[in-house]
């Protein structure tokens, strides 16, 4: 529900989303958060968007994680190379096990994007992002989204802005629905799997708006994941994004069994970058805690 979680589970957006300049708003049932893309982290020292990051500037052959230098590079499906400034290495699986080398540890979360499973016929897919400045890549991406959405829309689509076509745009719907703004035609779902408080049901969706006169698209099929699925097998999607949802995956049972584990009972959000979740728990808790329920407002 944040961008807070970027600088851990997705590193490989660091070096042009700038996850720390993040907006959040909360209102009574519906929560919001913006991230713009081309900027680079504050997290990173970087003043522009930085491609060099992927050296060969493919998305899912190799990165340098831009906050320790360790290059992570794929020697084949579930085996990853990782190599320190210091010239030690190590490989690594797509869990971030350790296999064999000097070096042991390793990220997961980046294990995962250079040495996971990739669809098929996109293991070469292009690092997106390019451009000399902030703004450079930020027109280039818009526009080139532009041209995705021409033949349906026309030049219409230019009067849209570059932050509704490129920048991270999304709503939490109380208690369960996550539409993306504007263009980015993503929506979350989450669903209760039955009365199991420990797993959930992950919807995703993607919605565009019908041009004006043009007759509706007829209901896409579903593809259905199993537990243990990783997320690329859902092809529809393309590699990129199923890659990221990989990565979310990756944090769910650790951060479940570490909720069940804390010494308090309770967990402290950060005062701004999770506002949105504390939002959600607060209304949560005063559903679940009333006799009838609330009413949304
Ligand atoms: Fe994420």
């Amino acid at each position: 529900m944040e961008s807070y979680h970027v600088v851990g589970t997705h590193p490989e957006l660091l070096p042009m989303f700038l996850d720390t300049g993040s907006k959040y708003d909360v209102w009574p049932n519906i929560s919001r958060a913006m991230s713009a893309s081309g900027p680079p982290s504050a997290h990173t020292d970087l003043d522009a968007p930085d491609p060099s990051a992927f050296p060969e500037g493919q998305a899912f052959t190799s990165f340098i994680h831009p906050l320790n230098g360790h290059l992570y590079r794929r020697l084949e499906e579930n085996r990853v190379e990782v190599s320190r400034p210091d010239g030690k290495t190590g490989i690594f699986d797509m869990t971030g096990a350790h296999v064999e080398g000097e070096v042991v540890n390793a990220d997961a979360h980046m294990c995962n994007w250079i040495g996971g499973m990739i669809a098929p016929g996109e293991e070469a897919t292009p690092n997106r992002f390019a451009g000399a400045s902030a703004q450079a890549f930020r027109s280039d991406a818009a526009n080139a989204r532009r041209d995705l959405m021409r033949p349906e829309w026309g030049d219409s689509i230019d009067a849209v802005s570059d932050a509704d076509m490129i920048d991270a745009i999304f709503y939490s719907v109380f208690p369960n629905l996550h539409p993306w703004a504007d263009f980015n035609p993503i929506f979350y779902r989450f669903r209760p799997d039955g009365n199991n408080p420990e797993q959930s049901l992950h919807e995703v969706m993607y919605m565009l708006p019908v041009p004006d006169g043009q007759p509706r698209p007829a209901p896409a099929k579903c593809t259905f994941l199993d537990l243990e699925d990783d997320y690329t097998k859902a092809t529809e999607f393309g590699s990129y994004l199923n890659k990221i949802f990989n990565q979310d995956g990756l944090n769910h049972r650790a951060v479940q069994q570490g909720l069940h584990n804390h010494p308090k009972g309770e967990v402290i959000f950060a005062s701004y970058q999770e506002s949105k979740i504390r939002d959600f728990h607060m209304k949560l808790e005063q559903w679940l805690s009333s006799e009838t329920a609330p009413k949304s407002t």
